[in-house]
């Protein structure tokens, strides 16, 4: 039987300190990228790709995530009087009334495994997808999002698929490392994987291709998520539970998907996407692209 992708999980319960202190009372997750917070765009890239249930895992500092996605009666009506349509459809349209938000809680920052594993009763027995929003990839507005791209790749093969891409090989500590059955992937290309390690030294990492933000995974990965003892960094880690997929059935494919990913967990490339994201706004486009030139050429 061929399952659809309806439910993604959020996991957002992280304390966000690589950001402090902008983060001590905002979560990471709401910090903006030109006029949209970070959250919003993983929300609008899973509803796109055909998700209707969104979970958020989250932590006790992140009201204002649901808040972002619940009704502001007051600003609306407030807009509606005024007469200020786009402002009042900017902020109704947040997410399709039709998509629905669910919040479990994760007790205590225990990794990623453990926030993925807080939403199993939430998920069921079906596949899912995991947004992470400090990976935010940019698409054109003619090619399918990162996870739509993810759902072809799933539909062919009804396994776990993992967005993966190739980093240098000093970054490869940052990430979950992926071992291919084949030395070869190109943009747009799938491949079983053989194997995944959380965040090697390059010296022992199986390729250069780094797991990034994005996962499609079949219901038994909360099953052997629940035996794990913690990995690095003391978490339970959700590249451990998908190793054990692969030792279990091997039905996991790394896909090189093809985009622009900006790493807005760190400094740098939140500046990075922060001006990608600025050059290509409607908006700001034009004066900010002049902005950069006279920046660029006046300081040569
Ligand atoms: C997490 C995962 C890692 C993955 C990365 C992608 O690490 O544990 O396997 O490669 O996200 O961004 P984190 O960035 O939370 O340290």
């Amino acid at each position: 039987m061929a399952f659809k992708i309806r439910k993604a999980v959020l996991p957002v319960a992280g304390l966000g300190t690589r950001f402090l202190p902008a983060t001590k009372s905002t979560p990471k997750e709401m910090l903006p990228v030109v006029d949209k917070p970070l959250i919003q765009y993983a929300v609008e890239e899973a509803v796109a790709a055909g998700v209707e249930e969104i979970i958020f895992v989250t932590s006790s500092s992140k009201h204002s995530i649901e808040n972002h996605f619940d009704h502001n009666f007051e600003l609306e009506s407030k807009l509606a009087q005024k007469g200020k349509k786009e402002m009042l459809e900017l902020v109704h349209n947040i997410k399709p009334d039709s998509v629905s938000c669910v919040y479990v809680r994760q007790p205590a920052p225990l990794g990623l495994g453990h926030a993925v594993l807080c939403a199993k009763q939430l998920v069921g027995n079906e596949p899912f997808a995991v947004l992470l929003a400090d990976d935010l990839i940019y698409t054109s507005s003619d090619q399918p999002n990162c996870l739509q791209q993810m759902i072809k790749v799933f539909d062919k093969t009804q396994g776990n698929v993992l967005a993966v891409e190739e980093v240098p090989l000093s970054d490869v500590s940052k990430y979950g490392i992926v071992k291919l059955s084949n030395a070869q992937l190109a943009k747009g290309e799938y491949q079983e994987m053989r194997g995944i390690i959380e965040k090697p030294q390059p010296k022992d990492a199986p390729s250069r291709f780094a797991s990034i933000g994005r996962y499609i995974l079949l219901p038994d990965v909360m099953d052997y998520l629940t035996t794990l003892a913690p990995g690095v960094s003391g978490e339970v880690q959700l590249v451990d539970g998908i190793a054990k997929s692969i030792n279990e059935h091997q039905n996991v494919y790394g896909y090189y998907f093809d985009g622009k990913k900006y790493d807005c967990g760190s400094k740098l490339g939140y500046l990075k996407a922060t001006v990608g994201f600025g050059l290509r706004h409607p908006e700001t486009s034009a004066d900010f692209k002049q902005f950069l030139n006279d920046l660029v050429n006046h300081a040569s």
